[in-house]
């Protein structure tokens, strides 16, 4: 199956794919430019993100690691455009986010981005098929049973598109999951901690899913994990520490990932040991 192919006019339109844009223009899925998200104000205030920069080009399948704290979650949300940035601008498959109204913002994520999450979110009343479906009735479109039932064997669940959520296991509730993210199509899938609730064996088959996606149907995945074995499957990982990215690596084995986040949380028992000796944390 060819979604790359079937995209919407203008995304499909030779001219805005090729390589004649210069960095930073529509090539790029996910861009984020000097982002900073606090909470509070004054001398309480807790900076989760300090200024990240980010361009992230279609069909790549990205991997956010950091110690709990870090700011992944907080990341991942302002860039879905969930939560807004104290400063900073976001741009997804091209359009720029900042500033714009509740409303086009959720049309946006319902039309143009995909969700999977730890614990699923499927709805136990609908049938597998029609929770694939589920995203193009929220955003209007007229729900293709065709496009569902070729993403349902995609992730092999197509025997089961009459049964409800529960009559599945955890494993196959999360590929439902998956079909149901890719089903409008989307400029990118973010996918917060998709394996965190599966045996390995089960995560294994989710991430092979992820990873079709991205190779096979185009698709741009941004996936947060404290798994390196999970993030061993992207193409690249970025490791969030202090609200900051503190270093990434290519395509690489989980043991060389894991030894990276070994590094990275070395940090926290300095910062806390400043914290018990009355000195700044940061
Ligand atoms: N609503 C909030 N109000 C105040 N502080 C918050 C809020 N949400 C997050 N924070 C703080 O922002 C920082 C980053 O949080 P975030 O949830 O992004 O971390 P994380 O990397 O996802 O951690 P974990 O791995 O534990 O999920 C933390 O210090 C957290 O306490
Ligand atoms: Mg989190």
């Amino acid at each position: 199956m060819r979604l790359r192919g079937r995209r919407r006019g203008h995304h499909t339109s030779g001219h805005h794919t090729g390589e004649h844009h210069p960095a930073g223009t529509r090539d790029h899925a996910v861009e984020l430019r000097d982002v900073r998200r606090s909470y509070g104000r004054g001398g309480s205030a807790v900076h989760a993100l300090r200024g990240i920069d980010l361009a992230l080009p279609r069909g790549s399948f990205t991997a956010v690691m950091g110690p709990s704290g870090s700011g992944k979650s907080t990341f991942l949300q302002c860039a879905a455009g969930l939560d807004r940035p104290t400063a900073g601008s976001v741009r997804l498959g091209g359009t720029e986010i900042t500033g714009m109204s509740e409303n086009k913002l959720t049309a946006l994520r319902r039309s143009r981005l995909g969700f999977v999450f730890q614990a699923f979110n499927l709805l136990p009343s609908l049938t597998v098929e029609q929770n694939v479906l589920l995203p193009l009735r929220l955003a209007g479109v007229r729900p293709d049973r065709r496009l569902a039932r070729e993403l349902l064997a995609q992730v092999g669940l197509h025997e089961h598109s009459r049964r409800r959520p529960g009559q599945l296991s955890g494993g196959q509730q999360q590929r439902v999951a998956i079909a149901r993210a890719l089903v409008t199509r989307p400029d990118v899938v973010f996918a917060d901690e998709p394996t965190g609730a599966l045996d390995t064996v089960t995560a294994a088959e989710v991430l092979v899913l992820l990873r079709h996606a991205v190779d096979a149907l185009g698709a741009t995945v941004v996936m947060v994990t404290h798994d390196p074995v999970a993030a061993g499957y992207a193409d690249h990982t970025l490791f969030l520490a202090d609200g900051s990215i503190a270093d990434r690596l290519p395509r690489s084995p989980a043991a060389e990932i894991a030894e990276r986040m070994t590094r990275l949380t070395g940090r926290v028992p300095a910062a806390a040991a400043a914290a018990l000796a009355g000195g700044p944390v940061r």
